[in-house]
């Protein structure tokens, strides 16, 4: 067990009216956190809230197969959350109507897509740069779907442009339920690091919607940080989940009681990963479930210290039986000093950056 001291915590966190069962979210992780993964997450626990990756509103509208897909759930998956981005308020306005007779509980709109392809068509972080339209934009959703409505941001453009705050009041006047901050601007891609002051200012911009920080927490001392320094409402975590899905179960045990257990072991790991591969070839042909798999593996092998040849092996594979072959040496090998069963040894593990470095 660790310990580390609690900051202040606020009240649980609404979504209008839907209250979330932690104050832990996942972030969405474009290409990772689909519904396999999140199914995984889900089932090890203390995860509040879970988003797909970010669904283009003409596309949904279209009812594109693999947009479809996008907005699956499960079960297992409750409540979740879809991302929407686009410029057309009137496609915009459509597509969450369309969500809302897909079970879904509560819409996100992405404000923070910096791909040009997207950013200079207006939507993502480009509805940052156009204020009146903007606005406009989110109040027709708001309005049109009966569903809490929330907004992923960053803190804004660029250094010269930290609007964040100004949309987060705006935003909650017209009845946006919640707004989530990565702490970095448009410009600054990934690099440097998360303004907490920035991140600040966004929560004492509003007056009653719960406010989610997000970037770079890794652990529950990041977390604490996060909370102390911003006194926001709600984290959210993206990359850090990939390497430990068990952030938000030790985050919640330690919200609850100041201390939390270690992460999965060697062998609970390997579970995890043939059961969200199991996850994927539900919804997927085998091939397709292995280079999807792939990626994901990639960041659970780093957390499990097998060793690099390995790991680079597994990245060849591209049929079932080379897969059932793989892990078996990788049952069989097991980790690089450490034991099967016990607390794996720390080391830093790199996460990914966004498509564009830039998310
Ligand atoms: C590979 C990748 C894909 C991402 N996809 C999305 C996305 O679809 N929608 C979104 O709002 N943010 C997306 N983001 C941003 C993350 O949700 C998050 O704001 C950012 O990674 C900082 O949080 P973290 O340090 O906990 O990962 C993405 C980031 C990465 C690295």
């Amino acid at each position: 067990m660790t310990v580390v001291e609690r900051p202040e915590f606020r009240g649980p966190v609404h979504y209008g009216s839907l209250q979330l069962s932690t104050r832990y979210l996942l972030s969405p992780l474009a290409g990772f956190t689909t519904l396999p993964f999140r199914r995984i997450v889900r089932n090890i626990g203390g995860v509040g809230l879970a988003t797909t990756d970010l669904v283009n509103c003409r596309a949904l509208l279209e009812k594109n197969e693999r947009t479809m897909q996008m907005i699956e759930t499960h079960s297992e998956d409750q409540p979740f959350a879809v991302q929407i981005f686009g410029s057309d308020p009137q496609h915009m306005v459509e597509a969450a109507q369309f969500l809302v007779e897909h079970g879904v509980a509560t819409i996100d709109i992405n404000m923070g897509c910096p791909v040009n392809r997207i950013a200079g068509a207006g939507s993502g972080a480009g509805m940052m740069t156009q204020t009146e339209k903007t606005i406009s934009l989110v109040q027709k959703i708001v309005e049109a779907v009966e569903l809490p409505v929330s907004v992923k941001m960053r803190l804004g453009w660029d250094s010269e442009n930290l609007t964040a705050p100004f949309f987060a009041k705006e935003f909650e006047q017209i009845g946006v339920c919640a707004i989530a901050i990565h702490g970095r601007t448009r410009e600054q891609g990934f690099g440097g690091s998360v303004s907490l002051p920035g991140i600040r200012k966004v929560v004492e911009a509003v007056e009653k919607i719960p406010v989610v920080g997000n970037g770079d927490v890794r652990n529950v001392i990041d977390a604490a940080h996060m909370i102390r320094e911003t006194g926001c409402h709600a984290v959210s975590i993206g990359r850090a989940a990939l390497a430990n899905p068990w952030i938000f179960r030790q985050l919640d045990e330690w919200e609850r009681t100041g201390q939390y257990s270690p992460a999965g072991t060697f062998d609970e790991r390997l579970t995890l990963m043939l059961l969200q591969h199991q996850h994927m070839e539900e919804r997927h042909t085998p091939e397709r479930a292995i280079i999807l798999f792939r990626k994901m593996a990639h960041w659970y092998l780093k957390g499990m210290r097998i060793r690099k040849k390995l790991r680079g092996d597994f990245q060849k594979i591209s049929t079932r039986d080379e897969f059932i072959e793989a892990i078996q040496r990788i049952r069989d090998e097991g980790p690089v000093g450490g034991n099967r069963t016990g607390v794996l040894t720390d080391c830093h593990i790199p996460v990914p950056n966004g498509p564009v470095d830039k998310w």
